[in-house]
C-alpha cells in the first residue's frame, strides 16, 4: 500500500540523517530567545534582515506571534518550525531545524510536547540574572528526557555577573559540568570578544548598527591578542588555564549523556557569538539517532519511514483558517503524496497536503528526512502523540498530558451557535490547547476545562470568539489538584465533598479536588482508592 521510498536509497538517507542538527531554544521569557532564533536565521542567511520571524510588540511586523492576542501581549504562545541549510566556517553543510517554544510557563505543557521532538536543547541564560525559574523546569524535562544541552549566556554586552560565578551556579543548581568553548575578554559590559578554546584564538567583534545585519569577526593569533585586547586579554587566558585544571574541557560523551554542557558567550542582540552557536550545532550537536517505540525498542533513522505527531495547530493565520499536524520524523525518507500508515487507528494517511512551515510562510513540501519536521494541513485524525509509518508498522510511546491546576465550566454565551460551539470545543481539545472534562452531572453542554495555567483559558476564550464565532463564559471551579482513578474509586470519590470526577476525552478518569490537603485526607480516609499522580509542569 505505501510508496515510501525508503530502504531504496540507504546511502543517501544516512547522509542526509547525518547532517540534521534538530534543537530547541528553552529559556526564561526575556533571556533574548526571540532575539536569537532571529540572528541564528540571520547569520545562516536565510533571511537579509533581522525582524522578519518573530515580532514582538514594538518591532517590526510578525511572522510567528499569528494571534491577536499574543501580538497585544507581546509574547509568543504558539510553536514554529524552522528550517535552514547552513555550512560552517569550516565548509561542511548542515541542515538546522529550529523548533521554537512558547516561552510563558503556562504553555509548559506546550513546550514539553515540543521537546519530545529535539535532539538537543540550547539553555539560553541572561547574564545579569543567571539561572531563572522557568529555565530550570525546562532544563528538568531535557533531563529527563536526556536531551543534551548547549548553554548559552546572553547579553555580555550589558553589565552582568562574573563568568566563572556563572560556571558555579550551573554547576551548583542543576548538576551540569559547564566545558566553556569560548571565554569572554572583557566583563560583562565591556565586551571586547572572546577565546577560542579550541583553537587559542582571539575572536574580535566590530559593532554594526542595531544588530541589523551579521556582525564581522576578526580572528586574532594568540601573540598577538594581547595588544589588541590588553590585559582583558591576560585575564581570560588565565581564567581558561583555570577551567582546564578543573577539567572543565568539551568532552563528547559525558555532553551527550548529559552531564556536561558546553558553554558559548553571545549578545543576540549585537550578533556576536552566533556563529560560534551555528558552528557548534553544526559539529558538536548529535544528529537524529532514531527512536524508542513504545517497548523500549529502537527503530534507526535508516529504518522505513516513520514520524510522530508532537504538536497540533490551528488558525495560525486569517489568510489559512486551517489546522496543522507537526511531525517530526524519526526514521526513513517522507515523499509527498506517500501513503501511510496511522497507528493508532490502522487506516491509510494520504500525505499530499505536506507543508514545511517557516514562521507564517508555508511551502509545499516535498521530501524530508529523519530530524525533519512536517506540516500537515487538513489532518484531522492527527492527534499529538500519534504514530504515522511506512512499510513497518512501529507505534511510539504517548505523549503525558500534564496534571491540570486550574478547572473551568465553559458555557456557549450565544444559544444559536450550539453547533459552533460543540465543533469548537473539541477542536481546542484535539489539538490539547486545554483539556476538556466531562461528568453525567455537568451535561455535555457545559463541559469543564482543564489547564495547567490561567493563560490557556484566554487562548480558549479568544479562539472559541474569533475563530468559531462561539463566545464562551468561563466559571471557575475551586480545583487544583488532580489524579487519576479507576471506575470503581470513582463511585466511593463522586459522593464526597470538594471533590468531583469527571471523563477525559481520551478515557481517563479523573478525580479533582480543591486542596492538595483534601487530597491527602480522601487519600487517608479511603486507603483502597487508587490516586494516581500524572505528569507534573516541570517534572
Ligand atoms: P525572549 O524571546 O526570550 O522573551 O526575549 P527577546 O528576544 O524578546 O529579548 C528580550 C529583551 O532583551 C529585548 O529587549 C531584546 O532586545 C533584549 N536582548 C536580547 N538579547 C540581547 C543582548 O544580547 N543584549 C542586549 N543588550 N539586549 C538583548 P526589549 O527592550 O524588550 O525589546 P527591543 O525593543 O529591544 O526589541
Amino acid at each position: 500500500m505505501t510508496t515510501s521510498t525508503a530502504g531504496s536509497k540507504p546511502d543517501l538517507l544516512s547522509a542526509e540523517a547525518g547532517r540534521r542538527r534538530t534543537f530547541a531554544v528553552i529559556s526564561h521569557p526575556d533571556a533574548g530567545k526571540s532575539t536569537l532564533t532571529e540572528a541564528l536565521v540571520l547569520h545562516a542567511k536565510a533571511i537579509t534582515e533581522a525582524g522578519a520571524i518573530h515580532g514582538k510588540a514594538g518591532r517590526r511586523s510578525t511572522v510567528s506571534d499569528w494571534m491577536e492576542m499574543e501580538k497585544a501581549r507581546g509574547i509568543s504562545i504558539t510553536s514554529t518550525a524552522l528550517q535552514f541549510p547552513y555550512t560552517t566556517q569550516a565548509g561542511n553543510s548542515c541542515v538546522i531545524n529550529l523548533l521554537d517554544t512558547p516561552g510563558h510557563a503556562d504553555f509548559s505543557e506546550d513546550t514539553y510536547r515540543v521537546l519530545t521532538a529535539v535532539d538537543s536543547a540550547v539553555m539560553l541564560i541572561d547574564a545579569a540574572k543567571g539561572l531563572e525559574p522557568q529555565t530550570l523546569k525546562l532544563f528538568q524535562v531535557c533531563r529527563h528526557r536526556r536531551i543534551p544541552i548547549i548553554t548559552v549566556i546572553n547579553k555580555w554586552d550589558r553589565p552582568g555577573r562574573h563568568a566563572l560565578e556563572l560556571m558555579d551556579e550551573i554547576a551548583e543548581r542543576i548538576g551540569l559540568k559547564p566545558t566553556p568553548l569560548t571565554w569572554p575578554v572583557g566583563i560583562a559590559g565591556d565586551f571586547k570578544g572572546v577565546l577560542d578554546r579550541r583553537t587559542g584564538m582571539f575572536i574580535r567583534y566590530t559593532r554594526t548598527a542595531g544588530g541589523a545585519t551579521a556582525a564581522p569577526e576578526e580572528h586574532i593569533a594568540p601573540d598577538a591578542a594581547h595588544e589588541a585586547a590588553g590585559i582583558d586579554w591576560d585575564t581570560a587566558v588565565e581564567e581558561s588555564e583555570l577551567l582546564s585544571a578543573d577539567d572543565a574541557d568539551f568532552d563528547p560523551e559525558t555532553f551527550r549523556d548529559c552531564s556536561s554542557t558546553p558553554v558559548l558567550f553571545t549578545s543576540a542582540a549585537l550578533n556576536f557569538g552566533v556563529n560560534q552557536l551555528l558552528d557548534v550545532l553544526a559539529e558538536l550537536a548529535p544528529p537524529p539517532n532514531g527512536a524508542l517505540d513504545v517497548d523500549g525498542n529502537r527503530r534507526d533513522a535508516t529504518a522505513p519511514f516513520s514520524a510522530f505527531v508532537f504538536k497540533v495547530q490551528a488558525g495560525m493565520d486569517s489568510a489559512h483558517r486551517d489546522r496543522i499536524a507537526y511531525a517530526r520524523v524519526c526514521s526513513g525518507t517522507f515523499e509527498r503524496g506517500d501513503v501511510l500508515t496511522h497507528a493508532s487507528t490502522g487506516k491509510p494517511f494520504v500525505t499530499k497536503y505536506a507543508q514545511s512551515v517557516f514562521g507564517q510562510q508555508r511551502s509545499t513540501l516535498d521530501t524530508a528526512w529523519p530530524g525533519d519536521v512536517i506540516g500537515l494541513a487538513n489532518a484531522a485524525a492527527l492527534r499529538p502523540g500519534d504514530t504515522l509509518y511506512a512499510d513497518v508498522a512501529v507505534q511510539y510511546p504517548p505523549i503525558p498530558s500534564f496534571s491540570p491546576e486550574h478547572f473551568a465550566v465553559a458555557r456557549g454565551t450565544d444559544p444559536s451557535k450550539h453547533k459552533q460551539f460543540r465543533k469548537g470545543i473539541e477542536q481546542l481539545d484535539q489539538e490539547g490547547v486545554v483539556q476538556v472534562l466531562r461528568s453525567d452531572r455537568r451535561g455535555d453542554q457545559a463541559p469543564v476545562l482543564a489547564a495547567v495555567g490561567p493563560m490557556q483559558f484566554e487562548v480558549a476564550s479568544h479562539r472559541m470568539a474569533a475563530e468559531f464565532s462561539a463566545p464562551i463564559a468561563l466559571e471557575p471551579l475551586p480545583y487544583t489538584v488532580a489524579r487519576l482513578c479507576d471506575p470503581e474509586g470513582a463511585e466511593t470519590l463522586q459522593k464526597l465533598a470538594s471533590v468531583e470526577v469527571f471523563t477525559r476525552t481520551d478515557g481517563a478518569l479523573l478525580a479533582v479536588f480543591s486542596t492538595k490537603w483534601r487530597l491527602e485526607n480522601v487519600a487517608r480516609e479511603n486507603p483502597t482508592v487508587s490516586l494516581r499522580s500524572l505528569v507534573a509542569a516541570g517534572d
